[in-house]
Parts: structure tokens; C-alpha cells; sequence
């Protein structure tokens, strides 16, 4: 249907990136990007307005988003020769829209199109042996400029080659080094290099990435003296481990799994330092407060976690209550202490769930006189059952006449 509304408004259509890339690696990607030759926006407007679809559109870029009644997206770009601008060092080369558009992107594994035009439906359009990478598993930018253009390609590089379990080919590679070596990233905006760490805790596994920012010295972007100890990547496994764990355990629980591994990645940092962080990567309110503050007062209720040999269900749960999971499964990672991690999995599987079934209707009922006394019963009956003390709603009641 792409195709046949592109034929009808004369421009090619063509699906694009990651998707086909995907295709040739057998992995699932439902990010749909499809690049027109010709007007990109009034391609979307026309196809969404005969398919019942909405659209977003960004008129300064020439693109738009596609947005059908069951929440899925198309991203639509346009191709046109007038939007290329390159760095007076580049070959001027005749190049047809959809080569250019090619061109201009990361890597040759990125660089494959798949037209959608009935006639010419599913031609592979492949311009720099982007399948060959892709068979030989190497990932290679396109020209040498490529870093300077944009220096998070190098995160985006580190990052591929660890989701694919590709290699750096060896001229990208000295690009790399050249770029940290001159410090490409100097001028990049903290808002950015925290959009490119994000997609990089969002992996299935961040580690390994992580530690190529290492081995390239890239951390130090983050922050100039990241604290990293000997523990490092001991503690980004455990990470991985830890939310494995609970997302095995807890399918439908929604939490902010990459903030475990952000936590993890500055569990060295203190206060002062964790406040530069965010305010030199523009990290929203919200999550400053849970890296900094919240993170750094998890340590009191660590320490008595690892160090108080007897500890009732009742007090695991009120040290641990009002902590949400991101903090909870930071905390398991940052304890080597098998009595810690036990106490708080077990907070984590089953304490945190217990409630009571008696309310402050019931005291009423009891002829028991309203007042502070109230929360105070109901408390010693929640810290009675977690104790295993009451199984019954029977037993509540008994509790709590007493
Ligand atoms: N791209 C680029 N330079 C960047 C970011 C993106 O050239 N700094 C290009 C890539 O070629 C990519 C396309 O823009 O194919 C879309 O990028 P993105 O949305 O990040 O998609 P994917 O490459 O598919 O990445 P992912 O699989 O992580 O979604």
C-alpha cells in the first residue's frame, strides 16, 4: 500500500535502516523508516488520510510520523538532492536521492533500502556493500568525515558491535581513536551523549558496551573523573543478573531497568558528583533525585542489611518499604552480602505484597476510640503477620482487640 500511494504521487518509496539491516540479520525490528524520493511529507499526509492513519510532521526536516489507530509508526523521511549539505573535504559525486540519503548515514550495515513501488516491489538497493558487511559481520563507516559529522556514531559503533557481536573494521576503528584522541566529544551537548548512554543501558546487555567506553576512555565524557574501582565489572554483571532476575520473576511489572544499570555505572560517585552528572548530561528532575539523594541513601539501609545478624521479617520490611523496584534491585547489586541479597528478595518477592485484610472501620466496630491509636494497631497487626504470626482475618481481629 506504501508503494502503490508513492507510484500514484510519482516519487519512490523505499523502507530503509535498521529494519532491513534487521532483515538480513533475522532479528525482529518493528521500527518501520521509509525514505521518499520526492516530498516525504505530503507522501505521509496522503497515505494517512487514505489509510484512517494520523501524522506528525517536522515541515523543517521534511519528515513526518505516521501514526495508525492501534499506536504503531511509520517514520517518513524525504530525499532530496537541495538538503545535502557536506563538508568541503567530501568528493562532489552525482548522486541519485536515495544514494545520498544512504551516504550520509553511520555505518554500511545501516545502508540498505528495499523499494516498495509495485513494478520495481522488493529490489534490494544496496550501494556500499552493506550485505557483504553484514555477512562479514564488520562495521564500517561510509567516508572518513563521518565522526566529525556526528561524534555519538562512536557510541553508536560500540554499541552495535556489541548487540551484534560484530567487529570494528580497522580503519573505523583508527577513526575512533582519532576522535577520542581529539576530542570529538567536547562539543557535544550533555543532552546528547546521555540520549546515546540511555540506548546503550536499554540494551538486552549494557555491559559489554560499557566496557569498550572503558577500554576508549569514553566514560570520562559522562563525567571527567568517573569513579571506576576494581569492582566495575563485577557490578555491571550483577546488574544484569539482578534485573534478569526480576524480569524472569515479574513479567508485567513496568520499572526503569536502564536506571538500575545508570545507578550501577556511577555507584562510585557521591553526591557532588552525581549533581554534575546530571546537570552536565540535563538529566530531568525526577531521575537526579533517584540517582543522587534517593541512590546515596540506600547505603544506611545496606549497611544494617549486611551487618545486623538478627532482624525480624517486620523490620527487613519497614527498612525497605517505600523504596521503588529500580532502588530495591540497586541495592542487590551493590551487596556482596549473601544475608543481604537473601533478606532483600525475599522483601522484593513476598514482604512487600502482605497486607491486611482489618481497617480502621473494623477498630470503630470494636468500640475502640479513633485517634493515633488507630495507625498504631493497624501497624503491629501488618508487623504481626509479616512476622507469620497471623493467618487468619480472625487472627487480626484477635490481635487487635488486644
Ligand atoms: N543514523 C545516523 N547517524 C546517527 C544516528 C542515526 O546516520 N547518529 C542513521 C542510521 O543509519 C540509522 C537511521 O539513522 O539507520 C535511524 O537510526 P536509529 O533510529 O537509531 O535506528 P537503528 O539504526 O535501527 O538503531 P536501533 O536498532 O538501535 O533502533
Amino acid at each position: 500500500q506504501l508503494g502503490e500511494a508513492a507510484s500514484r504521487l510519482d516519487c519512490n518509496a523505499y523502507v530503509v535502516g535498521g529494519f532491513v539491516r534487521d532483515l538480513f540479520l533475522y532479528r525482529s525490528n518493528e521500527d518501520i523508516d521509509i525514505v521518499i524520493e520526492g516530498n516525504g511529507i505530503e507522501f505521509a499526509r496522503t497515505f494517512a488520510r487514505e489509510s484512517g492513519a494520523r501524522i506528525h510532521t517536522h515541515e523543517k526536516f521534511g519528515t513526518a510520523v505516521i501514526i495508525f489507530p492501534d499506536g504503531f509508526k511509520i517514520d517518513v523521511a524525504s530525499a532530496r538532492m537541495e538538503y545535502y549539505q557536506f563538508p568541503a573535504s567530501l568528493p562532489v559525486v552525482e548522486m541519485s536521492s536515495i544514494k545520498m540519503d544512504m551516504f550520509r548515514r553511520d555505518f554500511t550495515i545501516n545502508t540498505l533500502a528495499i523499494q516498495l513501488n509495485p513494478g520495481n516491489f522488493g529490489r534490494l538497493i544496496d550501494f556500499f556493500s552493506s550485505q557483504k558487511d553484514i555477512k562479514d559481520k564488520v562495521l564500517r563507516v561510509l567516508h572518513n568525515m563521518s565522526f566529525v559529522e556526528d561524534p555519538t556514531r562512536v557510541f553508536r559503533a560500540l554499541r552495535f558491535e556489541q548487540r551484534f557481536g560484530f567487529t570494528i573494521g580497522k580503519l573505523t576503528s583508527s577513526l575512533i581513536d582519532n576522535a577520542v584522541k581529539m576530542n570529538f566529544f567536547k562539543r557535544l551537548a550533555g543532552k546528547r551523549v546521555y540520549a546515546e548512554l540511555k540506548l546503550i543501558l536499554k540494551e538486552e546487555n549494557p555491559a559489554p558496551t560499557i566496557l569498550r567506553l572503558l577500554d576508549y576512555d569514553l566514560l570520562r565524557v559522562i563525567h571527567p573523573d568517573l569513579i571506576i574501582e576494581t569492582d566495575f565489572k563485577t557490578l555491571l554483571d550483577t546488574a544484569k543478573k539482578v534485573t534478569d532476575w526480576h524480569d524472569l520473576l515479574f513479567i508485567d511489572e513496568t520499572y526503569e531497568r536502564w536506571a538500575v544499570h545508570f545507578m550501577t555505572l556511577i555507584r562510585h560517585c557521591g553526591l557532588k558528583a552525581t549533581r554534575e552528572i546530571c546537570t552536565h548530561l540535563t538529566i530531568a528532575p525526577r531521575y537526579a533525585k533517584m540517582f543522587g539523594e534517593n541512590r546515596l541513601s540506600t547505603e544506611k539501609q545496606l549497611s544494617l542489611l549486611e551487618r545486623r545478624k538478627r532482624m525480624t521479617h517486620a523490620d527487613v520490611y519497614n527498612l525497605l518499604k517505600g523504596f521503588k523496584t529500580e532502588m530495591i534491585l540497586y541495592m542487590m547489586v551493590c551487596t556482596t552480602s549473601r544475608m543481604a541479597k537473601k533478606r532483600i528478595s525475599h522483601y522484593h518477592t513476598q514482604l512487600r505484597n502482605v497486607t491486611i485484610t482489618i481497617s480502621g472501620k473494623d477498630l470503630l466496630k470494636m468500640d475502640i476510640k479513633p485517634g493515633p491509636i488507630y495507625s498504631k494497631i493497624l501497624q503491629a497487626v501488618l508487623e504481626a503477620k509479616l512476622n507469620g504470626v497471623l493467618r487468619t482475618r480472625e487472627d487480626e481481629f484477635n490481635f487487635a482487640r488486644e
